[in-house]
């Protein structure tokens, strides 16, 4: 799932290179969306590989279209992604899987560890509120994995941006 999809920067090489099944990619902008498309066709991805979403992410009647399908969602919103985090989360499969999570920070190692704490906990109290619910003492249902990777800004007016990875691990239902 790519949540902010652009013109495809990582939904095109998610299809072509990383040999994803299929790929939800959603994108407010229209005329982005009419890029996306065209790139899909002119680099020959079967029309099914890629559903193509049109439409502001944080919306129910827009987010209902990609529940429970992801195992892997990038959230390639800066500075901050973290008004896709409901969506995220709800779009994330029973299995579980990984949130790929951008934000902007300053370059500091504390700075960093207390962002993804953040990060960490608000997509756990997510998790556990998701429609079906979750124990939230079963470690099955913890964010396992987080990662940080800071990487040079291609916008001149950003130093860096981090990139954590939460990794959510074999959901159980408790249901
Ligand atoms: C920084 S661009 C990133 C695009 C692509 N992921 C990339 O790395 O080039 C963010 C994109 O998210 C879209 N966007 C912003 N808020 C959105 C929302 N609430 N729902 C869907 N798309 C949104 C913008 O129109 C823009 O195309």
């Amino acid at each position: 799932m790519d949540l902010y999809a652009g013109v495809g920067y990582f939904t095109l090489p998610y299809l072509i290179h990383g040999r994803a099944k299929h790929v939800y990619a959603c994108e407010l902008n229209p005329h982005s969306v009419e890029a996306l498309t065209r790139a899909i066709t002119r680099n020959k991805i079967e029309p099914g590989r890629c559903t193509v979403i049109h439409g502001d992410n944080r919306l129910p009647s827009v987010y209902r279209q990609f529940l429970r399908v992801a195992d892997r969602v990038n959230m390639g919103l800066l500075p901050s992604c973290e008004e896709g985090f409901p969506p995220a989360v709800e779009a994330l499969s029973a299995r579980g899987g990984v949130l790929h999570v951008h934000g902007t920070i300053a370059d500091n190692k504390t700075i960093e560890a207390e962002w993804a704490e953040k990060c960490r906990l608000r997509i756990q109290s997510l998790l556990e509120t998701r429609d079906g619910g979750c124990d939230a003492n079963d470690s099955a249902w913890q964010v396992q994995h987080v990662l940080c990777a800071v990487r040079t800004c291609v916008l001149g007016i950003m130093d860096n941006f981090v990139s954590t990875v939460c990794r959510c691990a074999s959901f159980t239902w408790s249901t």
